[in-house]
């Protein structure tokens, strides 16, 4: 049987920008991308997925600054899946599944310090952090019992900057197999610095994929966050994909040609603040009248500095960076749930999860901010909260809100398949990702790929 997690598709694909689209071509023949809507309610797709996704792909299980000391732990659950994430006492960062070898109840839930073994406490089997038996009670009484057999099931862990991956299948392609070139695309963001400060879950009324569709492209800008067109370039974003990954390009401070007439600088500095406030420390709702722009210049390098400006103010030194780099923002959408948002000062990461059925998932929100790889690490803030006191800014809060309605259109019986353009072509290389995991061949996608 062919390895259906193995890449099958070249190494990577460059599908450009919607203007690169657009110019140069005539009439198109293509046949739009079609996907069955089903995937996204049915109990038995879902099945499909606990059975052969879920336990065999890489994912974001914590950060690094949850489990920077020895002793530190993290629980780590997904469906019907747990693990622990542990460091042990010299320092390796290790992943086991979240059992007790006796009679299987859970290990370990939540998060901890401290901890210098792994003890049951139903009948305190206990284990050393390399997942080694330490110790049974009246252990005699069971017979002979073989250490080697009743060590932990270890999970393979590894990491990308700030972030702990894990996956149940020991097996697995490695991680930077997985990621293709991803991290070093991203290498320029020296994600080694970012420190994660708090992880918010949420519990969202839709499917774990619809929720993590809506973080897996752009074309949304215009119909969702109108008001984000005055500063955000939508038809340049530039994308290109790896078998697990899609990576977009997207540029801020320049208004999107789709505006007319071309708005003020007025305008565009008041977009820019509504948006970037955190980030170049600015009034969001009166950022006062747009600074003069000194000669040779353009608004575009006035709003660059002063993110600079800033985030120097903080200690956090972007000099390295030049003005397109402050300006832009890297997304990419790791199969099969996670989205990855990076700019040189700041790094946030969507995780969504299956809920206790296909029309409700976990959204999980980690925040990180540049530290500066020489910083101790320390604890991030970790807190569930209703859907309906998320309060993100307003860009996050139109995208939470839009999940509240995502999910029961897609159970109307008028309603079969979702249609997909080449711009949303992040969600498309997640099906085909997720197609090969739950073994579907020949293809249920239909038209032309680009
Ligand atoms: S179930 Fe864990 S020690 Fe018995
Ligand atoms: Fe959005």
């Amino acid at each position: 049987m062919t390895d259906l997690t193995e890449p099958t598709e070249v190494p990577v694909k460059d599908i450009g920008t919607l203007r690169s689209r657009a110019e140069g071509s005539g009439p198109t023949t293509r046949r739009p991308i079609t996907i069955p809507a089903n995937r996204y309610y049915s109990p038995d797709f879902a099945a499909l997925e606990t059975e052969r996704m879920w336990p065999r792909v890489w994912q974001l299980a914590t950060t690094v600054d949850a489990v920077s000391d020895p002793g530190d732990w993290v629980e780590f659950s997904v469906g019907e899946l747990s693990a622990v994430v542990l460091r042990d006492q010299e320092g390796t960062l290790r992943a086991f599944q979240n059992v007790c070898m006796h009679r299987g109840i859970e290990l370990c839930k939540g998060s901890g310090t401290g901890r210098t073994e792994l003890r049951c406490g139903f009948h305190r089997w206990c284990w050393n952090l390399d997942g080694s038996l330490n110790e049974i009670p009246s252990r005699r009484d069971f017979g002979v019992i073989d250490n080697d057999a009743y060590g932990l099931a270890p999970v393979l862990v590894d990491t990308w900057g700030p972030l702990v991956f894990i996956n149940f299948d020991t097996d697995a392609m490695s991680l930077a197999t997985y990621l293709g070139g991803a991290p070093a695309d991203a290498a320029y963001l020296e994600m080694d610095d970012f420190h994660c400060r708090f992880e918010i879950s949420v519990k969202v009324p839709s499917n774990w994929k619809t929720a993590a569709d809506g973080f897996s492209e752009t074309y949304h800008v215009q119909g969702l966050h109108p008001e984000l067109l005055k500063v955000f370039a939508d038809l340049d974003n530039h994308q290109i994909f790896w078998d697990h990954v899609g990576r977009s390009r997207q540029l801020y401070g320049v208004p999107s040609p789709r505006i007319r007439p071309t708005p003020s600088d007025q305008e565009v500095w008041e977009a820019f603040a509504s948006v970037y406030s955190g980030r170049a420390g600015l009034d969001a709702v009166n950022p006062g009248p747009a600074p003069a722009i000194p000669d040779g210049s353009t608004l575009f390098d006035v709003m660059a500095q002063s993110v600079r400006d800033a985030q120097a103010e903080k200690g956090v030194d972007l000099s390295a960076y030049d003005n397109t780099q402050i300006m832009m923002m890297d997304q990419h959408n790791v199969f099969p749930n996670i989205t990855v948002l990076l700019h040189p000062d700041l790094l946030s990461v969507l995780r969504t999860r299956p809920g206790d059925n296909p029309d409700e998932c976990w959204l999980d929100i980690f925040n990180f901010d540049r530290a500066g790889a020489n910083t101790a690490r320390v604890k991030p803030m970790k807190m569930e909260v209703p859907l309906d006191s998320m309060a993100f800014g307003t860009v996050f809060n139109q995208d939470f809100d839009m999940l509240r309605t995502a999910q029961r259109g897609l159970h109307q019986p008028g309603f079969t398949r979702i249609t997909l353009s080449q711009e949303e072509s992040r969600i498309l290389n997640n099906q085909l990702a997720l197609e090969r995991y739950v073994g579907i061949s020949p293809s249920e996608i239909e038209g032309d790929l680009p």
